[in-house]
């Protein structure tokens, strides 16, 4: 059996789960995987990725900070990469890259498969417009939920993030400050970076109600700050990362190898060794 030959890219990336994530699927599946975790700067990228094709590299996985350069290099690009403007999963096709985006599936799969969430007509607290943000906003929105703020430090990569979605009825942006006049949301989705940097501005808990879902889109120590203030505000559920990150790696592997694997294993092996200590990828 010949062995598929992928890997994630991304600054830092030791710490990153998608290799131990793809072996596990691929023992599950029956499928020969080796898949390598490199390290590369956005300086860098476009060199590695083809030394990794010349090595025999038929797919990569992209993470931060390089998943809106991926887009740039590949020769075309799913619909959902291309409203998200960013790129986290490479598909060799000949001699070209296809990029695609399976972070917004990703963590529209978690929410309702595996927390029993129904999204349709949430009113939704998106907190952050960067890749992130940027990345599950267009999968939120085809999976129902009702009324979208977009609430940014710098309004204008809100304002910009709620133009590429083109729903003006439906999805605003607004200001920090605006957030105690907000009244309650359903569901809350911190996709900032702000625990990484100077940490997240004050949220008042008048956002959650005694039915409200918080997720923060990261996990480990970086989601702790956000998850806690969402538990002290008596949200039903408070969700971090790792859920869509299976998912999203699942999708991935599907579109590399034609099958998606089952990710209760995957998952529960993850929480079992306290990913909650582990940060990054
Ligand atoms: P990512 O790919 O993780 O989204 P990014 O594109 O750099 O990374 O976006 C980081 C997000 O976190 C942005 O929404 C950023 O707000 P700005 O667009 O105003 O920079 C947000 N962010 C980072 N640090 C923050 C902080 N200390 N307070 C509030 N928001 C912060």
């Amino acid at each position: 059996m010949t062995e598929s030959h992928h890997a994630v890219f991304g600054h830092p990336i030791t710490h990153s789960l998608s290799p131990r994530i793809h072996t596990r699927f691929g023992h599950q599946t029956g499928i020969v995987i080796h898949f390598e975790a490199i390290d590369a700067t956005p300086e860098t990228f476009a060199t590695a990725l083809d030394a990794f094709v010349a090595g025999g590299g038929t797919g990569a996985s992209v993470t931060l900070p390089l998943k809106e350069l991926a887009l740039t290099l590949c020769a075309d690009a799913s619909d959902r990469a291309r409203r998200a403007g960013a790129v986290n999963t490479l598909v060799r096709e000949g001699d070209r890259w296809l990029g695609d985006n399976t972070d917004g599936i990703g963590l529209v799969r978690d929410l309702t498969g595996r927390h029993g969430l129904d999204l349709r007509q949430r009113r939704t607290l998106l907190l952050g417009a960067g890749g992130a943000a940027r990345g599950v906003a267009p999968a939120l929105i085809d999976a129902g939920i009702g009324e979208m703020f977009i609430v940014n430090r710098s309004s204008d990569r809100a304002d910009a993030l709620v133009d590429t979605l083109g729903q003006p009825k439906r999805v605003h942006s607004r200001y920090f400050e605006d957030l105690p006049a907000l009244g309650e949301f359903d569901l809350v989705v911190n996709a900032t970076s702000a625990a990484r940097s100077g940490g997240l501005p004050t949220l008042p808990t008048s956002l959650v109600g005694a039915r409200t879902a918080c997720v923060d889109l990261s996990y480990g120590e970086v989601a702790i700050p956000f998850l806690a203030w969402a538990r002290a505000a008596g949200a039903h559920h408070a969700i971090d990362g790792v859920g869509m990150l299976v998912e999203q790696a699942a999708e991935a592997f599907k579109l590399w190898h034609g099958v998606r694997p089952h990710t209760d294993e995957a998952y529960a092996a993850l929480r079992e060794r306290d990913v909650l200590l582990v940060t990054g990828d």
